[in-house]
């Protein structure tokens, strides 16, 4: 399958902080359905940035996103919002779960971005499923403090597959990890690539995890440097 689902087309990125430094310059970037890849490249060099202009969270300052075939520039929120909850799940290196609510609460979250088309019935049976999938069938009333570093990660995982993406962005998911939890995490989101034919694409310092998720993409001088 080839069909494209994102493309960066000409971007440049540089903050209203800074306008000389161009964060991002000239970058092209295509995601395919099914693509699984890595970025690497040192702390400061713009993963962060590219992953949130990536994930629509961002607008570049130069340049065309293009979501599903259709160009982002021109869209309000309310309407690049409802496409992005359909579209995109993303995981953060620090969890972010609700401390107060239960791993399957937490996991319902982004169906509140659906809006009227969410059904709370489905949802909540598919975020039982998936919680069962990543090993953690027994631990869907726990809250946070009650789960390890590497469940909470998992239940994050869960939660960003929640609406069905076809695209899962992963900014530093395994830098709060140890290695062992690093690596069941990274195993967990190869075999979802690899069995659901969701796209993957992991940001990342560390080039062991890199390489674990398999090709790997380096951003350097603000462009998208070089495939393995
Ligand atoms: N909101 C912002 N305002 C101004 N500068 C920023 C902002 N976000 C990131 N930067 C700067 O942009 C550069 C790239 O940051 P980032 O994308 O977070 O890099 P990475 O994720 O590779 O560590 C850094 O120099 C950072 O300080
Ligand atoms: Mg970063």
């Amino acid at each position: 399958m080839s069909d494209s689902i994102l493309e960066l087309k000409n971007i440049s990125k540089w903050y209203h902080s800074n306008p000389e430094r161009k964060i991002l310059e000239g970058l092209d970037l295509k995601v395919n359905t099914g693509d699984r890849f890595s970025i690497v490249g040192p702390s400061g060099c713009g993963k962060s940035t590219l992953l949130n202009i990536l994930g629509t969270l961002d607008a570049p300052s130069q340049g065309e996103v293009v979501l599903n075939g259709k160009g982002t520039g021109g869209m309000d929120e309310k309407t690049l919002s409802a496409i992005r909850a359909r579209t995109i799940g993303f995981i953060f290196q620090m969890h972010h779960l609700l401390p107060q609510c239960t791993a399957l609460e937490n996991v319902l979250v982004p169906t509140l971005a659906l809006g009227k088309e969410a059904n709370p019935v489905e949802a909540s049976e598919r975020g039982f499923e998936l919680l069962k999938r990543v090993g953690l069938g027994d631990k869907c009333d726990s809250t946070p403090s009650q789960l390890s570093g590497g469940e909470r990660q998992r239940v994050a995982v869960v939660r960003s597959l929640i609406n069905r993406p076809k695209l899962l962005l992963a900014d530093e998911p395994t830098g709060a990890l140890d290695e062992d939890n690093a690596y069941r995490l990274v195993d967990l989101l190869v075999d979802l690539n690899e069995t659901e034919g969701l796209s993957l694409i992991v940001v990342t310092h560390d080039m062991d995890v890199a390489g674990r998720v398999g090709k790997v993409r380096t951003l350097k001088n603000g462009k998208i440097a070089s495939a393995s």
